[in-house]
């Protein structure tokens, strides 16, 4: 008789298929599903036993894990046309990722490929190794798939030609030489009349490898996660009463004990583990996949988010590294904007500092690049808001993977896949001096803060700026004039106006004008600043009360009339290129802390409800 296993947690294998339509995508998955139903529906009832006597879930968990991939994806506000398609065999059970193939979807491809431990490669026999069979196995060698089957289908219409077979192996394996694959595995196949797919098939007498099914149930992916270095990203500190404190979470490598000391991988805060505590009861040990809470032996500062390490197996700890980046968001990245990552448990500001190069996922090339746009991939810097657990996706898939969400829509924007620290910032300390900001303010008796005046060009920033920076000056206040036009001959003369520019034009500003602040001044800064995410990036480096947005609202009629410059003629007649409000966007401020409508009133009148403002906030003026 026949042993069937029951299909638990364990035996679940995560697939992704890659290929297009044209390939017969579609129709392998079919048949897959509708092959395993037979199979299923004959051993339900073995399998039912078997569940029962074995006392797993089977079913319950395996659904649960279905819905789990699309709830994640949910939360992350990714709309993304993935579909979990779930079955199962006597061996095994299974969840194929099934992608759209076009083109355009590499950030569908990542998604599926992400929680995917294999990927069943398709090559129409008659076509042969082709540019989307390269594109397909670079996005899955970049997010950790190791074992590929490479899936020759429709060889019947090469009359099951073992020639053609050969040479198409041969083709993709000298390809993917590079691409560090674990294991690929050819199988030719007929996914419409079902050749080698679950049954073994009679056309090809040369071929002596497994059907299709029969190593998808026996290939072995684990990744021996037990024995990578122990992480623990805690997810939430449970606190039900004083006597209790423990850190919940699911143990994402490695194995843990009562008595292993462990280290917070950041604070690098020491103690040991006391308890594993679960629902069943203590355990003595535990390892990658179990979610459990820990205590400690000592009351040490754990938060949500941090790390929990084994001593003598501690990540670098950084708050720059490098990694790769699937750009997923309709509006371009651009170095220096500022996003939220979320890496484990972490909620962290992060901005792209470089990018090192972009991988054109067609021909694997790396090109230089300013930006990244939807679908691309790219090496890049990243500098994030506080210091972080590094650990590379290649050695931790859980650890090491992160998301870019977009500050103000929420999107998720990107996924990244972190590759090393880097130490350029690691070695720089900051260096405390005795006089501070607020010393330096009271010498001067002032208020130090940041008035950014933004509007479009020829709105009159410039104009009202200077009439509140006399009469801040004549009352005895230190004052400071950052101007787009003057910075740009100096300072950021290298940069121009496309959007990266701008932003990186702003980012530098910013940070000059949090030097003046920390000196103890007041600083008036006069730039176009058309984006909200860089306005934000300034109110986020300043202190609370320290940065005091006045929008210049003059209406675009008014300033073409005004032009004082005569650049909107210019723009007009195309001379200059991305103009703001002529063919390069300007975002208003949702709330200014002033808003002037100019239309109407004069500079002086508009200068006066700034100073009106400042009187407000403890500024004489
Ligand atoms: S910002 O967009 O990066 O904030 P900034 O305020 O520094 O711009 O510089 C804007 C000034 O540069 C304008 O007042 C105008 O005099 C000049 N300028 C030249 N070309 C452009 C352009 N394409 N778009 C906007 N301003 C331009």
């Amino acid at each position: 008789m026949t042993h069937h296993r029951a299909p638990d947690h364990r035996e679940l294998l995560r697939f992704i298929t890659c290929g297009s339509v044209d390939d017969g995508k579609s129709t392998l998955i079919g048949r897959l599903l509708y092959d395993s139903q037979l199979i299923f529906e004959d051993t339900l009832a073995a399998i039912t036993k078997d569940s029962r006597k074995h006392g797993t879930t089977g079913d319950d968990i395996d659904l649960a894990l279905l819905v789990d991939g699309l709830e994640a994806e949910r939360q992350q506000g990714i709309t993304i046309d993935v579909a979990y398609r779930f079955f199962q065999t006597p061996g095994r059970a299974f969840i194929v990722a099934d992608t759209p193939g076009h083109e355009q979807y590499t950030r569908n491809m990542a998604t599926g490929a992400s929680s995917a431990s294999l990927a069943v490669i398709l090559i129409d026999a008659r076509k042969g190794v082709l540019t989307q069979t390269r594109r397909h196995s670079y996005i899955c060698s970049l997010l950790g798939i190791r074992d590929i089957v490479v899936a020759v289908n429709k060889i019947d219409l090469v009359n099951f030609d073992e020639d053609t077979f050969d040479r198409i192996v041969g083709d993709y394996v000298t390809f993917a030489s590079e691409l560090g694959f674990r294991c690929i595995v050819p199988v030719p196949i007929s996914a419409r009349f079902g050749d080698n797919v679950s049954t073994p098939s009679g056309n090809m007498p040369w071929y002596h490898g497994p059907t299709l099914i029969q190593h998808l149930e026996h290939v072995d992916v684990a990744q021996d996660l037990a024995v990578r270095p122990f992480r623990f990203p805690v997810q939430w500190v449970n606190r039900p009463n004083l006597d209790f404190r423990g850190f919940a979470g699911t143990i994402a490598s490695g194995r843990v004990a009562p008595g292993d000391q462990v280290v917070v991988a950041a604070s690098g805060k020491t103690s040991r583990i006391a308890r594993i505590v679960t629902a069943d009861g203590d355990l003595p040990v535990a390892e990658a996949g179990q979610a459990v809470t820990l205590t400690l032996e000592d009351e040490v500062d754990v938060a949500r988010g941090d790390i929990l390490v084994h001593t003598a197996d501690r990540p670098p700890v950084a708050d720059q590294f490098a990694a790769h980046l699937i750009w997923m968001d309709e509006e371009a990245m651009l170095p220096g904007r500022s996003y939220l990552m979320r890496i484990g448990n972490i909620w962290t500001p992060c901005s792209i500092t470089s990018i090192r190069h972009r991988v054109d996922v067609n021909t694997l090339e790396e090109h230089a690049a300013r930006r990244l746009s939807l679908n691309e991939i790219g090496f890049c810097n990243f500098s994030a808001g506080q210091p972080i657990p590094i650990d590379s996706y290649e050695d931790n898939r859980t650890t090491g993977a992160f998301i870019l969400v977009d500050r103000f829509t929420n999107r998720t924007a990107a996924a990244g896949m972190v590759a090393y620290p880097l130490r350029r910032a690691s070695n720089i300390h900051h260096e405390h001096f005795t006089v501070d900001k607020a010393a330096r303010a009271a010498l001067v008796g002032n208020k130090p803060m940041v008035l950014w005046f933004t509007g479009l060009s020829g709105s009159g920033k410039s104009t009202i700026a200077n009439i509140v920076e006399q009469a801040l000056h004549r009352a005895g206040r230190q004052t400071y004039s950052l101007d787009g036009d003057n910075i740009r001959h100096g300072l950021c003369r290298d940069l121009g106006f496309t959007a990266a520019d701008r932003v990186e034009n702003i980012r530098r500003v910013g940070e000059v004008a949090k030097l003046f602040v920390d000196a103890g001044v007041i600083v008036l800064a006069s730039f176009i600043s058309p984006f909200r995410a860089e306005r934000r990036m300034v109110r986020d480096l300043l202190a609370e009360g320290e940065f005091l947005e006045v929008f210049v609202d003059t209406p675009i009629e008014d300033c073409i009339k005004r032009d004082p410059k005569g650049l909107y003629a210019k723009a007009k007649a195309g001379e200059i290129k991305n103009f703001t409000g002529i063919d390069s966007p300007y975002e208003p401020p949702e709330a200014p802390e002033l808003h002037l409508l100019t239309a109407g009133s004069t500079a002086e009148e508009s200068a006066n409800a700034v100073l009106e403002q400042l009187r407000a906030r403890g500024i004489a003026c």
